[in-house]
């Protein structure tokens, strides 16, 4: 098994289901291509993996579990991995989906400060904060959180890639290989990750936190001498002070660096407990997808495929990504929301709910109107308009009953439709 395989755009793997396109970039594990799936006809971005990888067995099937655990992440802001390809002479890649835009590594380059501001930053820290809850809620941690793994695709969406990937392979790699450490990138790694602990959401929280601080101030939190010692005993100097040694002018609001450095605290306790209590405490937090549109996306995920033949779309200028309106998640908060005031995207549950309420109080609605137009006599109702309603509701009290408990149903509806509202607002 040879090392560096030339891989050529043109070229077929898997019995001719992918065609390599172009090379989009090479990482810690090897290269990333660009490919068709001539199966499903979209493109795809392949992950090949190193010889060292391919060539343990214990390493392949630990990856394979961790494929599988992460193919049922089902998230907007996730880079969806789809296989595990192993083919017969020995070449192995991770299908996963293509985002056609650049990483925020590459974008924080490009940049003349060589820092991105906060208000190109906020919409994209609440899709980051939305992905990172979802996975943590489903039990999966990223352990490799860090700007080279998060990419903004051509509509302005935060995509974050490798999930649980590339920690597994960096884990495996550690094993046959001196020059690997553990799981991760050093400088994005929490005290616990470097100590080698049983990885958790605190240790996304703190590289979060790394990342955030490395857009924001252009530098690392520990950038030069021993990084592992100053990571595991040192407090990161504070980002406003950063951004004063270095004389770099980038505003950051002091509730973000205040985040940032809570992120970066030694003690997972003294870090936010949750992504969505971060994206709480800088005001994007961001609507929680239901199970219902999860189904909606996966459903018509097909239908919204880029063609293969369109290249990368290239970075355009920094202007803070907007939502669109036919996009329903992710969508981007202008303001920070006051929590409990029912913003929510109603779950299936509620939709439903709504749907049965209001089409039934459309129907007593009519009713009313109907049964009052055809059991109401027509004097009566000249004489209710000359303000004798005593004397209407003497005469008509028999033919009034029905048009009462009717109005009295409707009547208890409303009240109780608005005492669960209220209910589940104060709640
Ligand atoms: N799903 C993807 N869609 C499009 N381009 C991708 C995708 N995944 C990776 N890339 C591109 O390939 C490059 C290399 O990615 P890779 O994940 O191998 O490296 P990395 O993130 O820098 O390091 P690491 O190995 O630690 O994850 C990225 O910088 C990015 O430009
Ligand atoms: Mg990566």
């Amino acid at each position: 098994m040879s090392e560096a395989i030339p891989w050529q755009p043109q070229q077929t793997l898997a019995r001719g289901r992918f065609v390599l396109v172009n090379r989009l970039g090479r990482g810690g594990m090897g290269e990333v291509w660009l490919a068709s799936d001539e199966r499903l006809r979209e493109p795809v971005a392949l992950k090949f993996l190193p010889p060292e990888i391919r060539g343990d067995p214990g390493a392949l099937d630990d990856l394979r579990r961790e494929t599988a655990r992460c193919h049922k992440l089902s998230h907007p802001n996730i880079v969806r991995i789809h296989d595990l390809h192993e083919d017969a002479d020995g070449t192995a890649f991770i299908v996963m989906e293509y985002v056609d835009g650049p990483t925020l590594a590459a974008l924080r380059l490009k940049q003349r400060s060589r820092v991105l501001s906060w208000d190109y930053l906020r919409p994209l820290v609440g899709q980051l904060c939305a992905a990172l809850e979802y996975a943590h809620g489903e039990k999966v941690i990223h352990r490799d959180l860090k700007p080279a793994n998060l990419m903004v695709d051509s509509r302005g969406r935060l995509k974050l890639a490798d999930f649980g990937i590339a920690a597994v392979v960096s884990d495996s790699m550690s094993r046959v290989s001196v020059h690997h450490l553990t799981s991760g990138t050093l400088p994005y790694m929490s005290p616990q990750q470097v100590r080698g602990q049983r990885p958790q959401a605190a240790d996304d929280i703190y590289a979060l936190g790394a990342t955030l601080y490395e857009l924001l101030t252009g530098s690392l939190p520990f950038y030069s001498g021993d990084i592992t010692h100053q990571v595991l005993h040192e407090a990161p100097e504070p980002v406003d002070e950063r951004l004063a040694v270095l004389e770099i002018e980038n505003s950051v609001p002091l509730e973000v660096s205040a985040m940032v450095m809570a992120c970066l605290a030694k003690e997972p306790g003294q870090r936010p407990q949750s992504a969505g209590a971060v994206a709480g405490r800088v005001g994007v937090l961001e609507s929680r997808a239901s199970p219902y549109e999860a189904l909606e996306k996966s459903v018509f995920s097909n239908t919204e495929a880029t063609s293969v033949a369109a290249p990368p779309s290239k970075p355009g200028p920094l202007a803070a990504p907007v939502s669109r309106g036919t996009d329903r998640f992710p969508r981007v908060e202008k303001a920070p929301r006051k929590p409990g005031l029912g913003h929510e995207i109603p779950s299936r549950d509620e939709a439903w709910w709504s749907v049965v309420v209001s089409t039934t109080l459309g129907y007593l609605f009519f009713l009313t109107l109907f049964v009052g137009w055809i059991t109401w006599p027509k004097e009566d109702v000249v004489r209710y308009w000359e303000s004798n309603w005593t004397k209407l509701q003497l005469e008509t009290a028999g033919q009034l009953w029905l048009w009462k408990v009717v109005l009295s149903l409707w009547l208890l509806f409303i009240l109780l439709v608005t005492a669960r509202r209220f209910w589940r607002r104060w709640k």
